[in-house]
């Protein structure tokens, strides 16, 4: 087989952006798209010229379906995740895995169980300015990464934000899970494992959520290293960026999407480097590249790059922070649910 079969779970914003993003690439094929919203899926799947399914497991049935992407709202990954797997379907499943640890647990175990492989899309691992600063962190070239602080200050819940699911913490995880699993992920692609978790956050401006719209979470992790995250839905100023200390030198992101986005650095013994956001451009999507690189590892039956354990690290990190802003007490992990 050279080409997987591919089937789309929820054809909302990313469920297009994940068809979409599978469209021009030569190791994967979109043949079916189902959502529980007819017109939606139908409207996809005249866009991407393939069939539409109302109900997943028809698609699941289909013998030129071997993995499937699912972009249904996180409290509901869990179900499609293990029908997938039961029909011994591939998954790469969007971010934040499940809003909860017993979620992604069952995730995994189904994953393995059925001898399929489990993919998260946690897409700023092929940002170009997120995987230079991972590049230069751990090229040895600055020494052992130390400090890492990030920001990501939006204004609320316009647009795409203002689906009902995203305003509950049981369905979309909160702002720390929908928004920052991102961020979460990529302080981990910085730094490695965390070993705690402390937080201090409220609800200030977004009152119709019931989670905090400002979370500042410190976290320690097993390199010795520290990192904060500054998560806010109250900014009415937004910005997305950050900067790197390691033992040797330091690197600055101020920001990471955009004309804009760049990054400086330098060791204390040399000359600080600029590199543009135009010598980072890269010729496939973010979206592209995650499809492709799960696809390519099914297909030569290695581990996806993003793994469940990836997407599970990330949601827990999440509750250890809320549970740290709650009681006031740094969490160690492993988080107990
Ligand atoms: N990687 C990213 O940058 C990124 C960006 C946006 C969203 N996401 C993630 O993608 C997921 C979906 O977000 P969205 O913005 O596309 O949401 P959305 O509300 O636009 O779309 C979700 C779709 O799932 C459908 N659905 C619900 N139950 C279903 C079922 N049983 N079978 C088939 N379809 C079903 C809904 O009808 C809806 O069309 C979330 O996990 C979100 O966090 C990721």
């Amino acid at each position: 087989m050279t080409k997987l079969g591919l089937g789309v779970i929820g054809c909302g914003n990313m469920g297009a952006s994940l068809a979409n993003g599978a469209r021009d690439l030569d190791c994967a094929e979109v043949v079916c798209v189902s959502d529980v919203d007819s017109e939606k899926g139908q409207a996809l799947s005249e866009k991407i010229d393939c069939d539409y399914e109302v109900d997943y497991h028809n698609m699941l049935a289909r013998e030129d379906v071997q993995a499937v992407m699912i972009a249904t709202p996180p409290f509901l990954h869990i179900d499609p995740t293990i029908a997938a797997a039961q029909a011994g379907v591939h998954v790469f499943c969007e971010k934040p895995m499940s809003p909860t640890l017993a979620g992604c647990d069952a995730m995994i175990a189904a994953c393995e169980q059925g001898g399929v492989k489990l993919g998260i899309g946690l897409v700023c691992r092929f940002h170009p300015v997120h995987r230079k600063v991972r590049d230069l962190a751990r090229g040895g070239d600055l020494g052992t990464p130390l400090c890492l602080m990030v920001h990501r200050l939006g204004g609320g819940w316009g647009g795409v934000w203002s689906a009902s699911w995203r305003k509950s913490r049981d369905k979309s995880g909160g702002t720390l899970m929908e928004v920052n699993a991102h961020e979460i992920d990529f302080m981990r692609f910085v730094m490695g494992d965390a070993e705690s978790v402390s937080a201090a956050g409220g609800q200030f401006v977004q009152m119709e959520t019931d989670f905090p719209d400002v979370a500042l979470v410190s976290i320690r992790f097993k390199n010795g290293g520290v990192g904060v995250l500054h998560s806010s839905q109250a900014s009415a100023i937004g910005g997305y960026g950050g900067r790197l200390d390691c033992a040797e030198g330091s690197v600055v992101f101020p920001t990471f999407w955009g004309g804009e986005g760049g990054l400086r650095y330098k060791r204390y013994d040399g000359g600080e480097t600029a590199v543009a956001a135009s010598e980072l451009s890269q010729d496939e999507s973010p979206v592209s590249q995650e499809i492709r690189a799960f696809c390519e590892v099914v297909l030569n039956g290695e581990d996806p790059p993003v793994s469940g354990a990836d997407g599970r690290a990330a949601v827990e990190i999440a509750l250890a922070a809320y549970q740290s802003i709650e009681t006031g007490e740094a969490i160690a992990l492993p988080f107990e649910e």
